[in-house]
């Protein structure tokens, strides 16, 4: 079996799938590899992230990580949603194909452009953030 029954399931069944409209950060980034994107928003309210919705023009691997990385950061401050690793998401997914370990990497690097906007636009620092600078 290609793929895990987590990963099918967050791919026929996504989770937090959609846009928010006031969102307080959005991060969009690019599979230079595939030409893939992905969109994530996040509502922050006292740096804990409320709510979160994602959007990818991806993978069924994409779709997948993405979902998975959505349930792992909702809920949680700022501070521990940039540490989420694409290793983390993949694990989460009972593990993903060798060649589809890029895909995991685009939640990562959009979740963490997300949060750079919302610091960015509350005149935060963004030197802790590992991609997306
Ligand atoms: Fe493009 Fe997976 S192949 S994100
Ligand atoms: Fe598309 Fe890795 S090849 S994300």
């Amino acid at each position: 079996m290609l793929y895990s029954d987590k990963v099918m399931d967050h791919f026929l069944n996504p989770r937090n799938l959609g846009t928010i409209d006031d969102a307080d950060g959005v991060g969009e980034v690019g599979n230079a590899k595939c030409g893939d994107i992905m969109k994530i928003y996040l509502k922050i309210d006292n740096d804990i992230i409320t709510d979160v919705k994602f959007n990818t023009f991806g993978c069924g691997s994409a779709i997948a990580s993405s979902s998975m990385a959505t349930e792992m950061i909702k809920g949680k401050p700022v501070d521990e949603a940039l540490k989420l690793t694409n290793k983390a998401v993949t694990e989460a997914l009972d593990g993903l194909p060798p060649h589809k370990i890029h895909c995991s990497v685009l939640a990562e690097e959009a979740v963490q452009a997300a949060i750079a906007d919302y610091r960015t636009r509350n005149g935060l620092p963004t030197d802790d953030i590992p991609s997306c600078n």
